[in-house]
């Protein structure tokens, strides 16, 4: 049996404090899709760190933790993560897995990122430039190099052989940057990555299961960023929705139990694309300030913005959604109104459905207004204690989404999360 976490908006919705919390009831905890593009911050013991490869489980001792085969590596990433992780007393050899079908990040496909981030001038997604894109256009198109493929006597002469493709594009692109010191860096932790648990991840996955084992999978990035359903093409480069699951680790439909749909109680957005509901104000500046909204991978501003219903119906009806996890409710307790996006005005129409594209055309969010609760909530562990007028906010946006709220997060801490009886 699976559950999944993932989120619901642009991203950085705090799934990966909500996988920490739970990661406690499950034997196994997969990352299925991305790389490290993802940002997870969690705090253990009230120390902060950020995870952008290894599965937010890592910190519970006897839970194995599993980059599955939809999953893009960087070992240099992996290697240093490794290290700050091993810093705080965690056995990484002996809990970490990595699947052998995940697709290796090579040098060049960060250099292939930037120069294409370049080329696009004006109209650049934002990317990362962790080499994501370029190395799921490797994978689809049947060139690139997976972790299996270390083990192979001739990975050295595979490794150059896609180099030197590589390096027409280079060329093409006009990219004349030294890459040699990224060369040396990924050499180095190939070597270290070789010595990790490599396994074949879709049995690995599959036994657990058939042994009654309970796995968690973990989503990075958000909906409105899968490479099918998001804003394209401001996304990143791997289906994010629950679709992703089996294809990323290799289970069946079936198999997935219960569906936890992150999503803050307000909106961010970091890199370029449509946003709707973004706030270039005062308020938007509040949000950004209070929320600490910078990315956790790349320091970014992130953009903010009123929580966008329209878009969660979305992503709830692609997952399918059973159950919403909501982040950061804090970030608006000192807010005296509050607005929720409950439909679009395009064209003089208004309508409650994700357009094929949301820039085709001026697009004017409509909002419903709530009173703020205007009280610190961070100090309630208990559903009762908080205000009534944020469940009633909350009541709302159950309403519109079909979807209970089962958690509201209201704080970073490990602790900081309160469940509400349905
Ligand atoms: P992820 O990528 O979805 O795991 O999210 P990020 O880690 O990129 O960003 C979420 C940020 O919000 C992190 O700095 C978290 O520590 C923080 N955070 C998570 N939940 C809460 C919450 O309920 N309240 C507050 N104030 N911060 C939170
Ligand atoms: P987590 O898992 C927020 C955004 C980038 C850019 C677009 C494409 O922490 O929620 P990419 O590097 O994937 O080619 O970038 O996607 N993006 C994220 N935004 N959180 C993330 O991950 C993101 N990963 C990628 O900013 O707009
Ligand atoms: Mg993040």
């Amino acid at each position: 049996m699976v559950d999944v976490i993932l989120g619901l908006q642009w991203g950085d919705e705090g799934k990966g404090k909500i996988v920490d919390f739970f990661a406690k009831d499950y034997a196994v905890v997969a990352r299925f899709q991305g790389g490290p593009n993802a940002g997870h911050t969690l705090y253990v013991n009230g120390q902060k760190i950020v995870l952008h490869q290894i599965p937010s489980g890592i910190f519970h001792a006897g839970i194995q933790n599993l980059i599955g085969n939809g999953v893009v590596l960087d070992a240099v990433t992996l290697k240093k993560e490794c290290a700050a992780v091993a810093a705080l007393g965690v056995d990484v050899q002996k809990n970490l897995y990595i699947a052998q079908r995940a697709h290796l990040i090579l040098p060049t496909h960060r250099a292939l990122d930037k120069a294409a981030e370049l080329a696009k001038g004006e109209q650049k997604i934002g990317s990362t430039l962790k080499g994501i894109g370029p190395t799921y256009m490797d994978k689809t198109g049947r060139n690139g190099l997976r972790v299996g493929n270390l083990f192979d006597k001739d990975f050295t002469a595979q490794y150059q052989k896609l180099r030197a493709k590589h390096q027409q594009l280079l060329d093409n692109h006009g990219f004349t940057e030294d890459i040699s010191a990224w060369e040396n860096d990924f050499f180095e932790a190939i070597e270290f990555l070789r010595g990790l648990k490599v396994v074949n991840g879709e049995y690995f996955i599959n036994e657990a299961i058939a042994s009654g084992q309970k796995v968690l999978a973990e989503g990075a990035q958000g909906s409105m960023l899968d490479i099918d359903f998001g804003t394209f093409p401001f996304v990143t480069s791997s289906n994010t929705i629950s679709a992703g699951v089996c294809s990323g680790l290799g289970i069946a439909p079936q198999k997935i139990r219960e569906v936890y749909g992150v999503t803050k109680a307000y909106c961010t957005r970091v890199g370029g694309g449509p946003f709707p509901t973004e706030l270039n104000d005062e308020t938007g500046e509040t949000l950004r300030r209070i929320g600490s909204e910078f990315g956790a991978t790349t320091g970014r501003p992130r953009r903010c913005g009123w929580i966008d219903l329209v878009a969660l119906n979305y992503a709830c009806m692609l997952n399918g959604v059973t159950a919403l996890v909501m982040t950061k409710a804090d970030v608006l307790d000192t807010f005296a109104t509050l607005q929720a996006c409950t439909a679009y005005e395009y064209d003089g129409r208004q309508m409650n459905q994700m357009p094929f594209q949301l820039d085709a055309g001026p697009l004017k969010p409509i909002y419903q207004s709530f009173p703020g609760w205007e009280q610190p909530i961070t100090e309630f562990r208990q559903a009762a204690e908080l205000p009534p007028v944020m469940q009633s906010y909350i009541q709302f946006i159950e309403s519109c989404l079909g979807v209970p709220v089962r958690f509201v997060s209201n704080g970073p801490g490990r602790d900081q999360l309160i469940e509400r009886p349905v």
